[in-house]
C-alpha cells in the first residue's frame, strides 16, 4: 500500500505540529529524531513540512538533533548489505571520497534527515561515519567534538545528549533504528572491539584512516525496545499515519545497560 492510499487526510506543518505537541514534545526539549517520511502518508511539502513542525515543536529555545551518518565510509570487508567483492576491498579504500560534513550524503537516514543536514544553521559533527547534525542553542556541544574512536560511545553526540537529558522521537520506524542503544552497548561492556576505517581528510590531505571501534550489533535492539514500551516508559501515538514514540533517551540508554546481551 502506497503512502498516498494510506492517507486519510494530507498532512500539513500545523496538523503535525500538533500532533506532535500532543504526543509530548514541549518547546525547549532536545529532541533526537529518527524518521520514514512514507510512513506518515502524505504530508503538504513531505520532508521540509516535517522539518518545520519539527523545529516549531521544540521551538526557539529547543534543540534538534538527527543522525546523519554514512555507513558506506567504512570498512568494505565488514559490508553485509550488501557484501562486496574482496577484489574490490583496496579499490574503496584507495578511491572513496573523504568525508565531508557539508557535502557527504547520508545512508538509509530518510528524505527528513537530508533536509534538515542542509537547514541553515545546521551543525554536522565531523565523524567520517557516525555522525550526527543539530540545529538550536545546544547544537554545538552536541556536535563540537565527536572523537573517531567509539564511533558512538562517551566521545560522541548520543553522550552529550545523556548529558543533556535528552528526548528521543521514533517517528514510524522502530527500535531497531533507536541509535542510542549503541551508546547502551558502550556502557555494558557487551561488544568485542573491531578496527574500523574511512576516508577523511587529515591536514588537508584524503586519507584511510583506522580506529578503533566497537562491533556494534542491533540484533537485540527491537526486543529490547518492547520491553521498554510494555513496562510503559515511552508515550506513544500517532503523527499523521505514523505510529510514533516519544522517552527519555537517558532512561532507555539505562533500561538497555540492564538488558543487552
Ligand atoms: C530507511 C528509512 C529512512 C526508509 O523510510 P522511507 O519512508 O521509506 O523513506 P524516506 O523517509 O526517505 O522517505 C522517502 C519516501 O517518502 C515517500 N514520499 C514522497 N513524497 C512524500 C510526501 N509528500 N509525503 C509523504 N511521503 C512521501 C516516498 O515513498 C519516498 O520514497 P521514494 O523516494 O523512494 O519515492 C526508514 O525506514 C528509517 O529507518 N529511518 C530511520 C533511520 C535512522 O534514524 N537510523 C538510525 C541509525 S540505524
Amino acid at each position: 500500500v502506497s503512502f498516498v492510499e494510506r492517507t486519510t487526510a494530507p498532512s500539513t506543518i500545523g496538523s503535525l505540529a500538533a500532533d506532535l505537541s500532543q504526543l509530548g514534545v514541549r518547546p525547549g526539549m532536545t529532541l533526537l529524531v529518527h524518521s520514514s517520511l512514507s510512513a506518515i502518508g502524505y504530508v503538504c511539502g513531505g520532508a521540509v513540512a516535517v522539518v518545520d513542525a519539527l523545529l516549531s515543536a521544540v521551538g526557539a529555545e529547543g534543540t534538534l538533533v538527527m543522525p546523519t551518518h554514512t555507513g558506506d565510509l567504512s570498512e568494505p570487508s565488514q559490508w553485509k548489505h550488501p557484501a562486496v567483492p574482496e577484489a574490490w576491498w583496496p579499490v574503496i579504500r584507495g578511491e572513496t571520497p573523504a568525508f565531508d560534513p557539508r557535502t557527504t550524503p547520508t545512508r538509509g537516514m530518510g528524505a527528513v534527515v537530508e533536509v534538515f543536514r542542509t537547514w541553515r544553521g545546521t551543525l554536522r559533527s565531523a565523524h567520517p561515519r557516525g555522525s550526527f547534525a543539530a540545529r538550536g542553542p545546544n547544537a554545538q556541544t552536541i556536535t563540537g567534538a565527536h572523537t573517531l574512536e567509539a564511533s558512538f560511545g562517551e566521545g560522541s553526540p548520543l553522550a552529550r545528549l545523556y548529558d543533556l537529558d535528552a528526548s528521543v522521537l521514533l517517528l514510524g520506524v522502530g527500535f531497531d533504528r533507536n541509535t542510542s542503544f549503541h551508546l547502551a552497548e558502550h556502557r555494558a561492556q557487551c561488544r568485542p572491539q573491531v578496527v574500523q576505517g574511512t576516508p577523511m581528510l587529515e591536514d588537508g590531505a584524503r586519507v584511510w584512516k583506522t580506529y578503533a571501534d566497537l562491533d556494534y550489533d542491533a540484533g537485540p535492539f527491537a526486543d529490547i525496545g518492547a520491553a521498554f514500551l510494555a513496562a510503559g516508559r515511552a508515550r506513544s501515538g500517532t503523527i499523521g499515519a505514523a505510529e510514533a514514540h516519544l522517552f527519555s533517551q537517558r532512561d532507555c540508554v539505562d533500561f538497555a545497560v540492564m538488558r543487552l546481551p
